[in-house]
């Protein structure tokens, strides 16, 4: 039997991006499956109905009735999980950090839902990896409005009129996000400097023509993530960041930590010290912000800085976002379609890693023990 992909249009505020693009759906019809579209779905991202030669459409309650897996940019709403069929396939960024009511009614609906953000890190898995590649899109557009919020020229300029200086820019979190922004600001002509606590960055960042900040702090934690800093090691790090955050023209932070608040790294003080006219975009706002000032989805003023707070970043670039996370999710899928029939190998670490609820299960543990306690 076909297995049918259902795709919506998002409706969660301020999203555009789509989770299949056109590319994607004639990949997944030549794999055999069928491609079934609410109308619209992707003309936020600048996708219309027009450029897909390979689906059809149809009202979102018929999506949802016919979708044997349903493929999302958000999670699905409670109404969408309520009307999709008893052991159909989710899939999409479904923060089970902070949506236990999605979690819920996945497991309740017997929906075997896979979060993209719980896909493993391993090499076999980059090309699935949407974290990353919405990462890329994040830090990528943090310096270009940084680059617009800042009164001033971002290349040196040799002109009749004299030499202008270039700015500089600070990164702070050399992760995916952190590395697209520093070779931003690169191409855009600023001297770049970066931090980050894991040494494993230095060379990242030298690479892309950034100099690396040395605080003399290590913090290399398990799976290539950052661990939590002691105190001690916080106060070296911070004396020596804050000299560096008053020099910039420019400061992008991107730090943070799995499954936690985003540590502060940018305090009032430090912002303070920084020249009038200066910008911190803080791309953490969502999880608390680097930046004691940060408001998400706010700008505010301090002492002549302005602390940009951008939210869905990803969101404000939909052609590319939307392209590279429907090739995630296809990358993802391919491996499970055999046949045009869809079997989950769950021997598979990448499925059984990124399995969020399955046969009216919280399969994912530090999920399960967050919704349903013990
Ligand atoms: P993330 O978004 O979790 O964090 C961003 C950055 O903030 C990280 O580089 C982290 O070290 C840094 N950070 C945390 N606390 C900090 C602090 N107090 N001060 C300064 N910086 C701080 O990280 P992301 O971008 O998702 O990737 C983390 C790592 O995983 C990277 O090394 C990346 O290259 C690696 N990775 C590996 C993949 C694979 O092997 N398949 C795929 C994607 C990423």
């Amino acid at each position: 039997m076909t297995v049918t992909v259902g795709v919506l249009a998002e409706t969660a505020p301020g999203e555009t991006r789509v989770a299949v693009t056109p590319e994607v759906a004639s990949k997944l019809k030549a794999l055999g499956a069928a491609v079934l579209m609410q109308s619209g779905a992707g003309s936020l991202a600048h996708f219309p109905d027009s450029q897909y030669a390979d689906a059809q459409f149809a009202p979102a309650d018929a999506v949802l009735a016919g979708a044997d897996v349903l493929l999302k940019v958000q999670p699905p709403a409670l109404e969408e999980i309520a009307a999709l069929r008893e052991g159909a396939v989710a899939i999409g960024f479904m923060q089970a950090y902070a949506r236990g009511d999605v979690v819920r009614a996945l497991r309740d609906r017997r929906i075997t839902s896979f979060a993209m953000e719980l896909i493993p890190r391993i090499s076999r898995a980059q090309s699935m990896d949407a974290l990353s590649s919405q990462a890329a899109v994040a830090g990528y557009k943090s310096v270009l409005i940084a680059a617009n919020a800042l009164e001033k020229f971002l290349p040196m300029l040799t002109t009749a009129a004299g030499t202008i200086r270039p700015a500089t820019v600070l990164v702070i979190g050399a992760g995916v996000a952190g590395l697209q922004a520093i070779a931003t600001a690169r191409r855009l002509g600023a001297v770049v400097e970066a931090y980050d606590v894991r040494a494993a960055t230095k060379d990242q960042i030298k690479s892309l023509g950034a100099k690396f900040v040395d605080t003399g702090v290590s913090a290399e934690g398990a799976g290539g993530y950052a661990r939590d800093l002691t105190e001690e090691e916080k106060a070296k790090q911070q004396a020596i960041l804050d000299a560096r955050i008053a020099a910039s023209d420019i400061v992008i932070t991107t730090a943070s930590v799995p499954g936690r608040a985003a540590p502060r790294i940018v305090g009032e003080a430090a912002v303070a010290r920084m020249r009038p006219g200066s910008v911190i975009v803080d791309i953490a706002a969502e999880q608390g912000g680097n930046c004691a000032l940060t408001r998400a989805g706010q700008t505010v003023a301090h002492g002549g800085v302005k602390i940009i707070g951008p939210v869905n970043l990803p969101a404000t670039l939909p052609f590319h976002a939307s392209e590279m996370y429907s090739r995630n999710l296809f990358n993802l899928l391919k491996p499970a379609f055999a046949n045009a029939e869809l079997r989950i190998d769950w021997a598979d670490d990448v499925f059984a890693g990124a399995v969020l609820t399955h046969d009216g299960q919280i399969k994912h543990e530090a999920t399960r023990k967050l919704v349903e306690g013990n």
